[in-house]
């Protein structure tokens, strides 16, 4: 059986290392050629881990570094985009390279080039596409971002639709899980709640922002499923979907079950108004979305946030 070959932009990424960790197994790697991009220093530390896939250097900004993929690797089958300026304040402070590096324009004129026009294009994009002022947002709501980093994510989508003929564009809620091989720079949101909470101070959180967080190895599963899905179909998809967990919780609920996982005091979590303080970045108060075409179209369930924080507290 020709091994399907798969390219994951921006693999030393949180997402990206958790993709390339679940297709490092022995049932995946039978399937599947694995290649990732990095782009401000080399992965030593994940290579070492990985050492049977294959790792280039690109920029999204300028599109070096795609040619040398087509070149070493061959054509993909699949390309996973999981690159970009994520954290909303970087992109509010350079709002120029938020849109050259999360509208994947060199991306995706590098895919337009290649013989076989038949390549997936998986992309990452952002529950902050939407305005955040009912809850259970469908994907047929209208779109109208409060920042930067949702305007970018916007545009990507639609460059997308305008560019690609066999995609999936998923709008994620915040990612939750364990840490990297290779740990991330950022923090993670259940290890910092757990760290600040641990440390037996009270901490502010907000009562009045509204999420659906989704556990990382949920959203593997469904990347790995669109990507089944296409190799074996073989049938183009144009798919738009919220990607979210089950629970819409406030950054408190978040917190208290954090506390509760961990045995700690709750009263160290204080409620406040997300509007008392400034962020430096708007932020969308309720973004939860309604996730029933995601359950449908691929036939999963999403873990419980409960469930997921025990799983992300109990692993590595
Ligand atoms: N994590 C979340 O909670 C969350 C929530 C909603 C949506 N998302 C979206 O999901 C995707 C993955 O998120 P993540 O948390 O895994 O992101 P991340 O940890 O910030 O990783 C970003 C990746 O982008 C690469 N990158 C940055 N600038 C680049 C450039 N100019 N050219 C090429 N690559 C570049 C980084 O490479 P280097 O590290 O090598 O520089 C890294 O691999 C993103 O699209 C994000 O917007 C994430």
């Amino acid at each position: 059986m020709v091994k399907k070959k798969v390219v994951i932009v921006g693999g030393t990424g949180y997402l990206g290392q958790h993709l390339l960790e679940t297709l490092s197994n022995t049932q995946t790697t039978s399937f599947y050629d694995v290649a990732f991009t990095y782009h401000s220093t080399p992965p030593h530390t994940l290579l070492q881990s990985l050492p049977h896939f294959s790792s280039f250097p690109i920029d999204l900004h300028s599109g070096h570094g795609f040619d040398s993929i087509s070149t070493t690797f061959g054509q993909p089958d699949v390309v996973v985009n999981c690159a970009a300026l994520s954290v909303p304040r970087a992109c509010e402070a350079d709002p120029a390279a938020a849109m050259s590096i999360n509208v994947p324009t060199s991306l995706v004129k590098w895919m337009l080039n290649f013989k076989e026009k038949n390549t997936l294009l998986i992309h990452l994009s952002t529950d902050q596409v939407y305005e955040g002022i009912k809850s259970f947002y469908r994907e047929e709501d209208k779109t109208l971002a409060v920042n930067t980093y949702g305007r970018s994510k916007v545009e990507a989508e639609k460059f997308i639709l305008a560019n690609c003929s066999n995609y999936a564009i998923l709008r994620s809620s915040i990612i939750y899980g364990p840490q990297t091989l290779s740990p991330v720079p950022k923090s993670l949101p259940i290890q910092w709640i757990d760290g600040v909470l641990s440390k037996g101070n009270k901490v502010d959180f907000f009562y009045d922002e509204f999420r659906c967080p989704i556990y990382v190895k949920d959203v593997v599963a469904i990347i790995l499923a669109l990507t089944t899905r296409w190799v074996t179909d073989d049938t183009p998809m144009q798919l738009l979907l919220n990607l979210g967990g089950p629970d819409r919780v406030s950054r408190v609920q978040m917190a208290e079950t954090v506390a509760d996982s961990r045995g700690y005091d709750k009263s160290l979590i204080n409620p406040v108004s997300a509007s008392s303080v400034d962020r430096g970045v708007n932020s969308p108060p309720d973004i939860s979305m309604d996730i029933s075409k995601l359950v449908k179209t691929l036939n999963i369930c999403p873990t419980s946030y409960k469930d997921g924080v025990k799983l992300t507290l109990t692993i590595r």
